[in-house]
């Protein structure tokens, strides 16, 4: 597999100069007789940004989720095929299905914000979400964006009509030849009884299948979903979790959040007093009950300061050096984030950035600490946004190895512990917004886009001191 294709996968809208360079710079060290410098690729409107790219690992072909397309385009920007999302009638304030709950709101044109793009690559078809009809789903064949299907009757079709990227996260999990299932984290904006903010849904191999996007598992006692609860939502108003990435590793399925804090009975009705933290939340893939979920914070440090919001992340491969440096394999997965200073301004995050490492061993090893010492019945469940009171950890003597899926005691489980990264770069000026990365000649190389444009191409090296963690310094290229 040519990594190098995979990279641009995770860049958002704020990233997207760096996508196209990232692009042009593999196209050019391919076709090196091209006398052109650089393609381009504009929307036939100059206001139908960018938010997603997915470039197929096996044809080099790139798709884009923009406002009211979505495009495919061959490796060097040609366009293949402009397939259209929107503007459509709609009104956020009609709550499908529309046969069953008739809308009396005034309906106007409105943008269709591509919130998810996912190539599901065993079926051969791109999962393309969008903010339009409470956010709704199409699934299109990689060829010709032909619609397979565009399930939009009843209420599990509905993933969240928010209409910002940056706040909706999706996972696709297969096992060969079997139906797939999509894990789904999304920001509901205040609409918690209609959307759950994390669940896991089917993904038949069927398009035309009636089960498509149902929850995996939905009955009156478990169920493949967490619901933010009302009454958090009463106590911080602006309560939301924002899904910044997810990727599966292992058996294990893992998102990024950026969430406000909820101190506990701490009544909270102003954005601006607001403090965030983000999050890694960890479930087992085949945990349709979610008795697997652990979330804890994370962030990174550097002298004094802080790097607590989370801005862009990406999973990849640590290369030799960097895999000798962090005392892990070359195979193992290593998390690259970029987070910017503090914990406020989650809205209007500082230029002061930071970029980190996070070897998933070490997250795991963190997660697995966690869940021995509440089963050993110390502390607190420590997630009071879900749970809403302090709920006391239950002392069981249950052996908890690498691959402990849950019970239905100690669940679903928090923390207040950050895992903290190793820093790796920080810059105070022009803040970090995206990040990708790729082993080359046995070294990790991480591209990294900031808010103005411009890309920082950045080789953590090893340092000459002892061998370990800490000794991982930097190298410009
Ligand atoms: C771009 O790629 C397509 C197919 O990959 C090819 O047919 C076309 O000639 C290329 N165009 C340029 C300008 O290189
Ligand atoms: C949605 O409907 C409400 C009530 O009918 C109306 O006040 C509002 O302007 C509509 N929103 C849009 C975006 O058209
Ligand atoms: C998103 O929705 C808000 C409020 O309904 C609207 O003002 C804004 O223009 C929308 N964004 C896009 C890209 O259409
Ligand atoms: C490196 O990892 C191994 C096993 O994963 C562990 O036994 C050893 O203590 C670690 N060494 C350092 C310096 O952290």
């Amino acid at each position: 597999m040519d990594q190098r294709r995979n990279w641009p996968r995770v860049l958002d809208s704020d990233g997207w100069s760096v996508a196209l360079l990232c692009l042009l710079l593999a196209s050019l060290s391919r076709s090196v007789s091209s006398n052109a410098l650089f393609n381009t690729f504009h929307s036939e409107n100059r206001d139908w940004t960018f938010n997603h790219l997915a470039v197929h690992r096996g044809t080099g072909a790139v798709y884009v989720g923009a406002i009211n397309r979505v495009y495919k385009l061959s490796g060097n920007l040609t366009i293949l095929v402009a397939h259209k999302t929107g503007p459509e009638e709609d009104n956020k304030s009609c709550y499908p299905p529309l046969i069953v709950q008739p809308c009396g709101e005034v309906l106007t044109l409105t943008n269709n914000v591509n919130k998810l793009l996912i190539i599901d690559y065993s079926e051969n078809r791109l999962l393309a979400c969008g903010s339009l009809y409470q956010g709704v789903c199409k699934l299109l064949r990689l060829d010709d964006l032909f619609i397979l299907v565009e399930p939009s009757h009843k209420k599990e079709h509905y993933l969240s009509s928010v209409n910002k990227t940056g706040t909706m996260y999706g996972v696709i999990v297969r096992s060969e030849g079997e139906d797939g299932k999509l894990f789904i984290g999304t920001a509901v904006d205040g609409k918690q009884d209609y959307f759950p903010t994390l669940s896991s849904r089917k993904l038949p191999r069927d398009p035309e299948s009636s089960a498509m996007l149902d929850y995996e598992l939905h009955s009156d006692f478990v169920s493949s979903l967490i619901k933010i609860p009302s009454d958090t939502l009463a106590l911080v108003s602006h309560f939301d979790i924002f899904y910044i990435y997810g990727f599966a590793s292992g058996n294990f399925v893992y998102f990024l959040t950026v969430q406000p804090e909820t101190p506990e009975g701490v009544s909270i009705n102003s954005a601006s007093d607001l403090f965030y933290t983000s999050r890694i939340v960890r479930l087992c893939k085949d945990d349709p009950k979610f008795h697997s979920y652990v979330s804890l914070p994370f962030g990174c440090v550097k002298g004094d300061t802080e790097y607590r919001l989370l801005q862009a992340a990406y999973l990849s491969k640590p290369g030799e050096v960097l895999a000798r440096a962090l005392n892990i394999t070359a195979q193992e997965d290593v998390l690259f984030a970029i987070f910017s200073k503090g914990q406020k301004q989650y809205h209007h995050p500082p230029d002061d950035s930071a970029l980190c490492a996070f070897p998933i061993r070490t997250v795991n090893a963190h997660i697995k600490e966690r869940l021995q010492s509440c089963y050993q019945g110390e502390g607190n469940l420590e997630l009071n946004w879900l749970l809403g009171k302090d709920v006391q950890c239950t002392k069981a003597p249950v052996p908890i190895d690498d691959n402990f899926c849950g019970l239905d005691i100690n669940q679903p489980l928090g923390g207040s512990v950050p895992v903290d990264g190793v820093t790796l770069f920080t810059s105070s000026r022009d803040r970090m917004t995206s990040v990708a990365s790729y082993v080359y000649n046995g070294y990790s190389v991480v591209f990294v886009g900031t808010k103005t444009g411009r890309l920082k191409k950045v080789r953590p090296v090893r340092g000459s001191g002892e061998p370990g963690a800490g000794s991982v310094s930097l190298g410009m290229l």
